[in-house]
């Protein structure tokens, strides 16, 4: 199965430039418990902009350039959505870990969402795709932590699919 974790600003603005807009350690930190031992999927300009392999994780990639390589175990790259569907069907949860490309696309197929929402409105030009209360339900809240290296209003939230 597939679970999405993003952090989304009010206007639901997710980055700019291939990067992330606020620095935020308390929420990295919990992507980092979240999502350790796990697979990770992600689009090609997400990995990039990460910058490294991540520790402890299988990096799924998506990518349409054939050539593209990486040369370390813990990363697969794939040119075909299809390619996908072993992860979809799978009883083990992955992690689609964005960008916006790559979130609305595997959206249909997701059945949790784990969302970090920043009371805040940001510029930006990439989005996450509106999360439907028709389709989504949420089954947990816990507000972050706000202090000196956390500067915002935020709150976790956790959604399934209903
Ligand atoms: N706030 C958050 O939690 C969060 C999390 C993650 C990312 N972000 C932000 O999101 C932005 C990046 O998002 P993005 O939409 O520009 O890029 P992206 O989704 O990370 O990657 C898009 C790339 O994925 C590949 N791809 C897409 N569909 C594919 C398919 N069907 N088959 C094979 N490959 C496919 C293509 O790579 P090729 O061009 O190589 O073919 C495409 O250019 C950055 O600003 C980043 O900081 C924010």
């Amino acid at each position: 199965m597939l679970s999405m974790i993003v952090a989304v600003a009010k206007n639901n603005v997710i980055g700019k430039d291939n990067k992330l807009i606020w620095h935020l350690p308390e929420d990295l930190k919990r992507f980092k418990n979240i999502t350790t031992g796990k697979k990770i999927i992600m689009g090609r300009k997400t990995f990039e902009s990460l910058g490294r392999v991540l520790p402890n994780r299988k990096h799924i990639i998506l990518c349409n350039d054939v050539e593209m390589n990486v040369d370390n175990e813990n990363v697969e790259i794939l040119d075909d959505l299809k390619l996908l569907d072993k992860y979809i069907e799978s009883d083990e949860e992955c992690f689609v870990i964005g960008g916006a490309t790559i979130y609305k696309l595997l959206m249909p197929f997701s059945n949790k969402l784990y969302i970090t929402h920043i009371n805040q409105e940001f510029e930006g030009d990439v989005y996450f795709p509106e999360i439907d209360d028709n389709e989504w339900s949420a089954i947990e809240k816990e507000k972050g932590l706000t202090n000196e290296e956390n500067p915002y209003d935020y709150e976790y939230v956790t959604y399934i699919r209903k």
